[in-house]
């Protein structure tokens, strides 16, 4: 409207110009030119949309959006989406508040469930990493779910981007304790009290006179480009997230590793939380979960406590718009030119007067003692066992459904993959109601560090040796004794207890089917390896998979079990068939139950397509085992009927039926394995 009215208003006057004179052209050209100059004004508003920087996810495992932490995490992250249209934001969490928090955020928010979280919800370090090295994000940021993060970010990410090489960037982060301004509602802007802007150059002097101290350590923010090179060698431990030196691990092996270029991007990034936020993490934090990060941080890798050394990080500043690197130990400043490679940064300036100035301000920067004196710390505490703070009590009424029932899983540690693998799956399944019996003290070490609820059987009965401890040993007679009696010790308790070997695959949660046939039944899988006839004849109990209820009744003959097993030579197997069924089968109801006649309890066997053994059928011969059982609608397939721990493995983890990476210690995440068909 405005030009078509310009263009009849100025051919009005042109027609008057001809008599009155030229000047009136260049007045109406000028009035022209104005206009098509406000016009251009307004594009590169709109353009902004289409702005083509690196996409950049950050990532970080917050804690349950409530009260106070709650505002802050959200002012934090309100902050990241609010620094680039090209930033997206991954909580890792399991908690409901935090998945009402990313839905109220918008599109550029993920939860991700889908990592390792111990059975207190604390996520592994390990698995987070994984699973950001798995995006295809131009850059990759780690950052601690408080901090807020200014604009500047994202001007040094872009920078950094353009480097020719692969990189791993480090900054370390303020603490403060008063933070004046808001955010505004569009999160771009911080605003006064009074509603003014203010500007980054203002924020970050607000910030460089608030504290002399930026703090590398569990805040500080990691970020890497999506480049060809791993970020150090070697395996990253299973650290828990948020309990200490994980961050400081990373970069350790990063520098040594050699691989990146590392960065400290300190002094051009700007960030900050509030302390008493921290202070409050911090008492959350449990002594055991440190001296498991300590422990995991001596045991991989190269990382050594005394030698955490950020020395020889090049450190990256702002000087008039310019970005500079500086060796802090030689007192070299670089300027690297974009698209030119490492080795002509060799070529060092001296440093001027004002890039003096930066060092010094350099020095200043604590880290590299404040780290060694926590990391010395850190290694005093290591000689204090790991123990898990929980009794079974306890633990039982943490882990156990609303119908009061608990899945118990038995293992040594010549068995821990095995473990891991069925730990998985019952995650996977979404079951969080089951608990780890450890048969020997370094199986309850592996679980506490693993993050699972772990007990200990106290006075195991003998020496659980690696490869020795299978069916049909004297060791093998022992172990099996202790499960019955724990089972026993948990049904007093008023839980109800499925059982199962970690040698069982589940293919999904059997518990409603098993919980259907009532109390005072004992619901047992049946080891017959004939496909026709009974399924209860003598001796074809198998105690490795049963359901029972809390009862008096199943009690009562439980401890029958229990009693005949320590009195026998053979394991506890014989012993359930023989009390309940009796010798011989002399208790038989008909081809799938028994009842046990002074307790009146009844023994279901059940069925062996729904539940078959590793005998039944030939299942364990069949090349794509997984389709055939689902076909056939088994709920759970046990990986008996072959001697020797490394043969079971084997067959098991070739079958596919297997949900944990031994390596990286990591439970498979349909992220990881999106390429195996089939997979669920
Ligand atoms: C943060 O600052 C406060 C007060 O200055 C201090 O008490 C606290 O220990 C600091 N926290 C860290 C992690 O340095
Ligand atoms: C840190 O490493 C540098 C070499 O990168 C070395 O010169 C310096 O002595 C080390 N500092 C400490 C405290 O170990
Ligand atoms: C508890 O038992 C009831 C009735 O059998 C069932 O409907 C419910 O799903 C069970 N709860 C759980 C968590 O399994
Ligand atoms: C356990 O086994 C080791 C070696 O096999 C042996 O030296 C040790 O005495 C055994 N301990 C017990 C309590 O049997
Ligand atoms: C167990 O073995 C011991 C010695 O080998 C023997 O004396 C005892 O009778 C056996 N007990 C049973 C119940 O078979």
């Amino acid at each position: 409207m405005e030009a078509r009215f310009s263009i009849l208003f100025s051919s009005f006057y042109y027609k008057k110009a001809l008599k009155s004179g030229l000047w009136l052209v260049w007045l109406c050209g000028i009035f022209l030119i104005c206009v098509s100059f406000y016009a251009t004004l307004l594009l590169p508003k709109k353009q902004k949309v289409f702005y083509d920087g690196p996409k950049i996810t950050l990532y970080t495992a917050p804690r349950a959006f409530t009260g106070l932490i709650g505002e802050r995490q959200t002012l934090a992250v309100r902050s990241w989406l609010g620094l680039s249209e090209n930033i997206d934001v991954v909580l890792f969490s399991q908690d409901p508040s935090v998945f009402s928090l990313g839905e109220s955020l918008g599109s550029r928010v993920l939860v991700e469930p889908n990592i390792d979280f111990t059975f207190l919800g604390t996520p592994f370090f390990h698995s987070m990493v994984a699973r950001s090295l798995a995006s295809s994000s131009d850059v990759s940021v780690l950052v601690d779910p408080d901090t807020i993060i200014l604009s500047d970010f994202v001007s040094t990410l872009n920078y950094a981007h353009k480097l020719d090489e692969d990189w791993l960037l480090i900054a370390a982060t303020q603490n403060i304790s008063h933070f004046p301004f808001h955010l505004d509602s569009s999160g771009r802007r911080w605003l006064t009290d009074d509603g003014k802007h203010i500007g980054i150059k203002k924020l970050q002097e607000f910030l460089s006179q608030r504290s002399c101290g930026k703090l590398f350590g569990e805040g500080m923010i990691i970020a890497w480009n999506n480049g060809d090179l791993p970020l150090h060698k070697g395996i990253l431990p299973p650290f828990l997230y948020g309990k200490g030196l994980h961050n400081q691990w990373l970069v350790t092996e990063a520098m040594n590793s050699d691989f990146r270029l590392v960065i400290d991007a300190s002094s051009t990034i700007s960030s900050f939380y509030l302390h008493d936020l921290h202070q409050e993490s911090c008492i959350l934090s449990r002594s055991w979960e440190l001296n498991g990060n300590s422990l995991l941080g001596m045991l991989y890798g190269s990382f050594s406590f005394r030698k955490a050394n950020y020395s020889g990080v090049l450190m990256l500043f702002e000087y008039g718009g310019h970005y500079l690197f500086v060796n802090k130990n030689q007192h070299i400043a670089y300027k690297p030119g974009y698209k030119r490679s490492l080795n002509l940064w060799k070529k060092g300036v001296s440093l001027s007067p004002m890039e003096e100035e930066k060092q010094g301000c350099l020095d200043s920067i604590k880290s590299l003692e404040e780290t060694e004196g926590r990391l010395a710390n850190e290694q005093s505490r290591l000689w204090n066992p790991i123990t898990l703070s929980f009794s079974l009590e306890n633990l039982l009424s943490i882990r156990a459904d609303q119908n009061k029932t608990i899945v118990l899983g038995v293992a040594g540690y010549s068995y821990k993959d095995m473990l891991m693998s069925w730990v998985c799956r019952l995650r996977h399944l979404q079951l969080s109601n089951f608990l780890v019996c450890a048969l020997d003290t370094e199986i309850y070490e592996f679980s506490i560090m693993q993050g699972l609820p772990v007990i200990k059987f106290l006075n195991p009965p003998t020496n659980i040796s690696f490869d020795d401890c299978h069916f049909g040993t004297e060791c093998f007679q022992k172990v099996t004794k202790v499960k019955s009696r724990m089972v026993l010790q948990i049904l007093k308790l008023g839980y109800n207890v499925l059982l199962s070997d970690v040698d069982v695959y589940w293919f999904e949660n059997p518990l409603p089917y098993l919980r259907s046939f009532g109390p005072a039944v004992l619901v047992v899988q049946s080891d017959e390896y004939n496909t026709a006839g009974p399924i209860n004849l003598p001796r074809r109990l198998n105690s490795g998979f049963y359901y029972s209820h809390s009862d008096t009744i199943t009690i009562k003959a439980l401890e029958k079990v229990v009693k005949h097993a320590a009195n026998s030579n053979f394991s506890e197997q014989p012993s359930f068939y023989d009390t309940l069924c009796g010798e011989g089968g002399s208790n038989r109801l008909d081809d799938n139950q028994c009842v046990e006649p002074e307790t009146n309890l009844l023994v279901h066997f059940l069925n062996r397509d729904l539940f078959p053994n590793g005998a039944y059928g030939g299942l364990w011969e069949e090349k794509d085992i997984k389709n055939i059982c689902t076909d056939k609608g088994c709920l759970i397939l046990h990986n008996n009927w072959i001697s020797g721990r490394k043969k079971k493995l084997e067959r098991q983890v070739l079958s596919g039926l297997w949900d944990y990476d031994i390596n990286t210690r990591m439970c498979l995440q349909t992220w990881q394995r999106s390429d195996i068909p089939g997979y669920f």
